[in-house]
C-alpha cells in the first residue's frame, strides 16, 4: 500500500482536484484505491459523491483510530458503481478542524498513520487530499505518507508558499525522526499565452530545480466539468478530458517509480509505526 499526501500551503491552487485526477488513474489501473478526506473543507468527500450521513467520519478516527472506527468510516464512492475495483473514502467532515491545533501533542500527530496501518492489505493505494494549513492535521497527512506531492499555481504567493511547505517538511522530518519524503512540486492551472505564468514557471525551476515536476497540468474546463458531474476525469468523453487524463497516468507513474527506487518512507512506516503507537 503506497500512501501520498496532496499537500500546499495555499487553498484554491488544485489540490483536490489532483487528488481527484490521481483516483481516477488509480482507478483506471484497477489498483484498490482509498481516498482519504482529512480537508474540513470536505471538498474531496463531495467530489466523489458521497454524502455525510450516518456513517463516522475522519474526527472519529483522529479521536479514535481503531479498527471498528477505521472500519465505519470507509465508505464506497460513487465512482464505484458498475465497477469491479474500489475507490472508497475516507469520510471527511467539518468536525476535523478541532484537531487542527498549531501545537498538537505528538501522539495526536500519528494517529492517521496509524489508522492507516489497519489497511495495509485492504488497499494499493491511498490518497490524502490535505487543507492548506500547517497544523495538526497536515501533519497527521505527511506523517502517514511514502511521499508528499505539492501543488501550486504559477504566481506570487503559490511560489512562497512552495519554499514554506519544503521547510516545513525538512522541520517535521527532523522533530519526528523519520524521513518525509517530498514527491516533487506540481504545476497547475498553468495558461500558455500567459507571461506571468512563464516568469513564475522560470522563477520556480530556478528556485527548486530538483523538485519541480516535468508532468504540468494546464487550465482546462474538462477537469471542472468532470469535477462537476462527479465523474473521474478518465471517463470524460472530450479529447482535453483525455489529455487531462494522461497527465495524472504520468503522475501516478512518477509516484509508483518514486517509491519503488526508494522505499524506505514506505519501510518505514510498516516497521517504525509498531513503535510510535506503542508509546
Ligand atoms: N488545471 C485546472 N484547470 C481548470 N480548473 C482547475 C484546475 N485545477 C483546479 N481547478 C479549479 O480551481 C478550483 C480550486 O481547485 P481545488 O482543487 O478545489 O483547490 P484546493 O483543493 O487546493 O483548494 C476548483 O474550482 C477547480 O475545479
Ligand atoms: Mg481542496
Amino acid at each position: 500500500m503506497d500512501v501520498l499526501s496532496v499537500s500546499s500551503l495555499k487553498g484554491g491552487v488544485g489540490k483536490t482536484t489532483v487528488a481527484l485526477g490521481l483516483a481516477s488513474a488509480a482507478l483506471a489501473r484497477e489498483q484498490r484505491t482509498l481516498v482519504v478526506d482529512i480537508d474540513p473543507q470536505t471538498d474531496v468527500t463531495t467530489g466523489l459523491a458521497v454524502a455525510p450521513g450516518k456513517a463516522l467520519n475522519i474526527a472519529d478516527v483522529l479521536r479514535n483510530p481503531s479498527p471498528d472506527v477505521v472500519r465505519h468510516a470507509i465508505v464506497s464512492s460513487a465512482w464505484t458503481e458498475h465497477r469491479q475495483t474500489a475507490v472508497d473514502v475516507l469520510v471527511g467532515s467539518p468536525r476535523a478542524i478541532e484537531f487542527d491545533v498549531p501545537a498538537p501533542r505528538p501522539r495526536d500527530i500519528w494517529r492517521l498513520d496509524e489508522a492507516l496501518s489497519l489497511l495495509e492489505d485492504a488497499y494499493d493505494v491511498v490518497i490524502i487530499d490535505c487543507p492548506p494549513s500547517l497544523n495538526a492535521l497536515t501533519r497527521n497527512a505527511w506523517l502517514a505518507s511514502d511521499r508528499v506531492l505539492l501543488v501550486t499555481e504559477p504566481s506570487l504567493f503559490a511560489v512562497s508558499a512552495i519554499g514554506r511547505a519544503l521547510k516545513a517538511i525538512d522541520e517535521l522530518s527532523v522533530d519526528q525522526q523519520v524521513p518525509i519524503k517530498p514527491l516533487g512540486v506540481l504545476i497547475n492551472r498553468f495558461r500558455k499565452q500567459s507571461i506571468e505564468h512563464e516568469f513564475r514557471i522560470a522563477e520556480l525551476e530556478q528556485l527548486y530545480p530538483r523538485q519541480i515536476l516535468d508532468v504540468r497540468l494546464p487550465e482546462r474546463a474538462s477537469l471542472q466539468q468532470a469535477q462537476g458531474s462527479a465523474q473521474p476525469v478518465h471517463s470524460w468523453p472530450s479529447e482535453s478530458g483525455k489529455k487531462m487524463a494522461a497527465q495524472f497516468d504520468q503522475l501516478l507513474d512518477e509516484f509508483e517509480h518514486a517509491v519503488k527506487n526508494d522505499p524506505s518512507g514506505h519501510e518505514h512506516r510498516k516497521t517504525i509505526k509498531g513503535a510510535k503507537k506503542s508509546k
